[in-house]
């Protein structure tokens, strides 16, 4: 437990770096895939893969604010937290509030089936497919690429909730969520409890979920 002058981290910078990644890739997968440019959507596709599987591995060994167990205890406290922002006596939270713990968990829950799907899919005449889909039969490859699509109007929703919910943070309860997930910090006064959990990045677990992460993309290669 660390306190600090006049700024505080409340994301570190992988969290920062692996989210605006995303939201760089999400629209390339989109167009590449709409366009045909399949060898890249594959490549992209599985950087992709590379980032959802780190962002997972650091929910369980990564900084205080990513770790799922108390975001997932945070969920107990939505019903008070809906309360706070009815009565407009709301109080920033450090880390991901009760609401937007439900929003991360949807979004993440969507790209963990959009990745997974991609892996299997085949395209209508066999020509394009994930790296896995040489293990399972033609029509179940079909399917797969079903549910990749389906599955994107899904995650395209999430991503449209996730930005009206940002907007109306900013504008109807004066919060700036985007600045603190650009530059890590927020100002420490607006965090009124002394003690706050250490929120860096450490750089054996981030070496640790690197590799796990990158070794599975090369697995992955290597068996299709
Ligand atoms: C492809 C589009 C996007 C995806 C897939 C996405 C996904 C996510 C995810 C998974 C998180 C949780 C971060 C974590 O704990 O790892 C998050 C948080 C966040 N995102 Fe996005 N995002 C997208 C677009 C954007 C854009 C365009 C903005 C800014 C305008 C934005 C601003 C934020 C902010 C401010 C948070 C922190 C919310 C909080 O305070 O709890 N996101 N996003
Ligand atoms: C978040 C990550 C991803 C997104 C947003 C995405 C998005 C898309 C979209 C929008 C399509 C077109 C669906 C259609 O209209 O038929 C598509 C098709 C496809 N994707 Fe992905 N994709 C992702 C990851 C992957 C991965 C990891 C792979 C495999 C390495 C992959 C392989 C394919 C294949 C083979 C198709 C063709 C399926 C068909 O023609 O029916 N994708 N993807």
């Amino acid at each position: 437990m660390t306190t600090s002058p006049s700024k505080i981290l409340v994301w570190d910078w992988t969290i920062r770096l692996v989210h605006w990644l995303m939201v760089v890739l999400v629209p390339l997968l989109w167009w590449t895939a709409e366009e045909g440019h399949m060898d890249w959507h594959k490549s992209l596709g599985l950087t992709m893969f590379s980032l959802v599987l780190f962002r997972l591995i650091w929910g369980f060994m990564g900084s205080w604010t990513a770790r799922f167990v108390p975001m997932v205890r945070r969920i107990g406290s939505l019903r008070p937290y809906l309360g706070t922002l009815r009565n407009r006596q709301f109080a920033p939270t450090f880390g991901h509030s009760p609401l937007s713990v439900l929003s991360v968990f949807a979004l993440l829950l969507a790209l963990v089936t959009q990745v997974t799907t991609g892996l299997f899919s085949v395209d209508v005449d066999g020509l394009e497919s994930g790296p896995l889909a040489i293990w399972i039969s033609f029509e179940t490859g079909r399917e797969a690429a079903d549910i990749h699509e389906f599955n994107f109007k899904i995650l395209s929703l999430l991503i449209g909730l996730h930005l009206i919910a940002i907007a109306i943070y900013r504008f109807v309860i004066k919060e700036k969520l985007v600045w603190p997930m650009i530059s890590g910090h927020r100002d420490r006064q607006d965090f009124p409890s002394d003690l706050l959990p250490e929120n860096r990045a450490h750089l054996l677990p981030v070496i640790i979920a690197a590799t796990l992460s990158l070794a599975s993309v090369f697995a992955l290669v290597n068996l299709g």
